[in-house]
């Protein structure tokens, strides 16, 4: 009860911030490429899936907007290690990029590759971590970019693709990894009014971690939901998450999601009601 009130008390005093904000659910990458049996499966990648659908079920109507975000590569992608001769699995390469944001032919980009430019000067280095070929555009079998047949889906869904590009991985669904291009996300939150994201899915410490990052960058209110959410490496994922928290995202699990959405409930009204000549018997007595 204490609880709630506390709640109540927070709504009166913040009300369009913190309480009549709109959300918006932004699924990250939930594909077969980084499930079970795909190129890049991540480790438990697959339990994301029933928590997911358990927070569509309970909460649809709390979010204006539901994201799906798509890696979807073509078939010899700057990202695959197989695009780059004489180099390993999980390797780090700085890719060149000119000022235009082209890739550019060099140490680990040879002039075979059809997606590189003899440049006269370079203007940015990208490193990039090279991966198994994963989803891939208009593929069945384990490097298909297909989204989980066992996630719940909805007509008015907004898929938001990223990778596209050959020359230039993009771990965020806003921006790519050079900062060269961004998607329409930002535009599609912005134009809805969404001041609230939460985000969950598939890699905890890269995809997730980046597109959390970028929504908090640019202002939107970000919860990570931690239980909806599978990251590569222990490490990796320790460090994302000391780092988000660092940056203010709220580290939440799918339980928590229920206070957050208390305002909605038509008994908080009375309270607000309720509150306020109790504040100011606080306040000034
Ligand atoms: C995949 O299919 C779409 C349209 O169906 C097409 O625009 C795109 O170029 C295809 N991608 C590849 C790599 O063939
Ligand atoms: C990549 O570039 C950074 C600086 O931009 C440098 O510190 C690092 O050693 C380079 N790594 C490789 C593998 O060349
Ligand atoms: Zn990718």
């Amino acid at each position: 009860m204490l609880y709630y009130s506390w709640i109540g008390l927070l709504c009166a005093l913040a009300v369009p911030v913190t309480c009549n904000s709109k959300s918006a659910l932004i699924i990250v990458d939930v594909q077969e490429c980084f499930l079970q049996g795909g190129s890049l499966a991540v480790a438990h990648g697959n339990q994301v899936v029933p928590v997911i659908n358990e927070i569509r079920r309970k909460y649809e109507k709390q979010f204006s907007l539901v994201i799906l975000s798509q890696d979807w590569h073509c078939p010899d992608h700057v990202s695959f290690v197989s695009t780059h001769p004489g180099t390993s699995l999980y390797q780090v390469v700085n890719l060149t990029y000119n000022k235009e944001g082209q890739l550019c032919f060099g140490d680990n980009v040879p002039d075979t590759y059809q997606h590189g430019l003899h440049c006269n000067s370079t203007a940015y280095v990208v490193p990039q971590t090279l991966w198994p070929d994963h989803c891939i555009q208009n593929v069945t079998g384990p490097t298909s970019a297909a989204f989980s047949k066992q996630m719940t889906r909805k007509q008015d869904d907004v898929v938001i693709r990223k990778g596209f590009n050959c020359e230039v991985d993009s771990y965020s669904a806003f921006f790519d990894n050079g900062g060269f291009s961004q998607t329409e996300l930002n535009e599609t939150l912005s134009a809805a009014g969404i001041s609230r994201v939460f985000v969950l899915g598939l890699a905890l410490d890269y995809c997730v971690y980046y597109t959390a990052k970028d929504a908090n960058r640019l202002g939107f209110n970000t919860y990570l939901i931690q239980d909806a959410s599978r990251g590569v490496a222990r490490s990796s994922i320790t460090n994302a998450l000391v780092d988000m928290k660092s940056h203010g995202i709220h580290i939440i699990q799918s339980a928590d999601m229920a206070h957050l959405f208390v305002s909605r409930a038509p008994t908080t009204k009375k309270y607000n009601l309720f509150i306020i000549p109790v504040m100011f018997l606080l306040l000034f007595t």
